[in-house]
């Protein structure tokens, strides 16, 4: 099977590739990875150039502006890299055959869920900022394209627990036309120097050198989502055959930002005097959902992804190599 990965060289892409080169279906030359220039977000015709030149049987479409700030500052752009891009894609894809997993992000929902609940695939869905608008606006194009070419882009159901508690059913016999999946993420993490666990320990060296407090934001909730995790159920998902619809792709265990800040200094063995703060006492473009939890939905094999606290635990040994070669650095 030829799978194609858009954003090839971003943080979860790199995951992707990595993950996919080691699935025995993409055969011995692996993934094809799509990066800048050969396929840019701004350019309107390079979805179409990439599929008809590459001729995928499914594209991981990875590549988006995931800037949420950037995105809140020019939210027109938000809107050709992260909604019309999409759409493209998704047409060239439909129109070759061929099928899509569209990653997508918690921030589609407004943000005023129970974190002990969280919002599953169905829930209704008001994008708190510009990069969650545009996200959600790519979804609805991909899932126009899917529905114009007669793709298969309604929900199927996979293992044997369903998000919502219907019972699991897999569709009768094979699946003819080409499949849109929606894989919603969120709070990615894994990858050091690029995500929250690193931006905390490199804020709580320079308060420590301060001799200050490391303030935590303790109101705004989410789901960490270990890269490698998202990609090996996303690699899951291609090798059951049949993944059409919606899934809420994240590790378990919702946690406030404040809490993952303090696990990452205690994984780091950082020591630092910390104190909550609200969310609004940073100053930001953009506004982060307070609780924009994403119930994850079951996997082929029927077993959840693993709690976040786990994928933290093997992600903390680079974590410390990483800080250890700032601090070498900072002497
Ligand atoms: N990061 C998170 O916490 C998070 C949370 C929820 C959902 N998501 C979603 O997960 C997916 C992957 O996110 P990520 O964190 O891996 O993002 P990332 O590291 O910023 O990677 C995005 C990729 O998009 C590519 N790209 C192509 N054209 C671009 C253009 N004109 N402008 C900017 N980038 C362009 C970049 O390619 P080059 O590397 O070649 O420049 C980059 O590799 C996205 O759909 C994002 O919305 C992310």
């Amino acid at each position: 099977m030829r799978v194609a990965v858009s954003g090839a060289g971003g943080r979860l892409g790199r995951a992707l590739v990595e993950a996919l080169g080691d699935a025995p279906f993409t055969g011995p030359f692996g993934p094809i990875a799509w990066r800048r220039p050969d396929y840019d977000l701004d350019d309107p015709s390079a979805a179409a150039r990439v599929v008809a030149r590459d001729r995928p049987d499914v594209v991981v479409h990875a590549a988006a502006w995931a800037d949420v700030d950037a995105c809140a500052l020019d939210p027109r752009l938000a809107m050709r890299r992260n909604a019309e891009a999409a759409g493209e894609m998704a047409r060239a894809c439909a129109g070759a055959g061929a099928d899509l997993v569209l990653v997508s992000t918690n921030e589609v929902f407004p943000g005023d869920a129970d974190p002990a609940i969280g919002y599953g695939p169905g829930d209704p869905t008001g994008p708190p900022n510009p990069y969650g608008a545009s996200k959600l606006a790519g979804e609805e194009a991909a899932r126009a394209a899917y529905a114009a070419a007669g793709g298969l882009g309604a929900d199927v159901r996979h293992g044997p627990l369903a998000a919502d508690g219907e019972p699991a059913s897999l569709p009768a016999g094979r699946v003819t036309g080409p499949q849109l999946a929606i894989a919603r993420t969120a709070w990615l993490f894994g990858v050091v120097g690029e995500d929250f666990p690193s931006r905390i320990l490199v804020a709580a060296l320079r308060a420590r050198a301060d001799g200050g407090e490391l303030a935590l934001v303790a109101d705004e909730t989410g789901t960490p989502s270990f890269v490698a995790d998202v990609a090996e159920a996303i690699v899951e998902l291609l090798g059951a055959g049949v993944f059409a619809g919606t899934h809420h792709l994240v590790n378990g265990g919702p946690v406030t930002r404040a809490a993952w800040g303090r696990e990452t200094l205690e994984l780091a063995g950082v020591h630092v005097p910390t104190r909550d703060v609200a969310q609004a006492s940073f100053a930001r473009a953009s506004r982060p959902p307070r609780a924009a939890v994403l119930r994850p939905t079951p996997l082929p094999s029927g077993e959840p992804m693993r709690d976040h606290a786990l994928a933290m635990a093997d992600y903390s040994p680079r974590l410390r190599r990483w800080l250890a070669s700032i601090e070498e650095a900072g002497r």
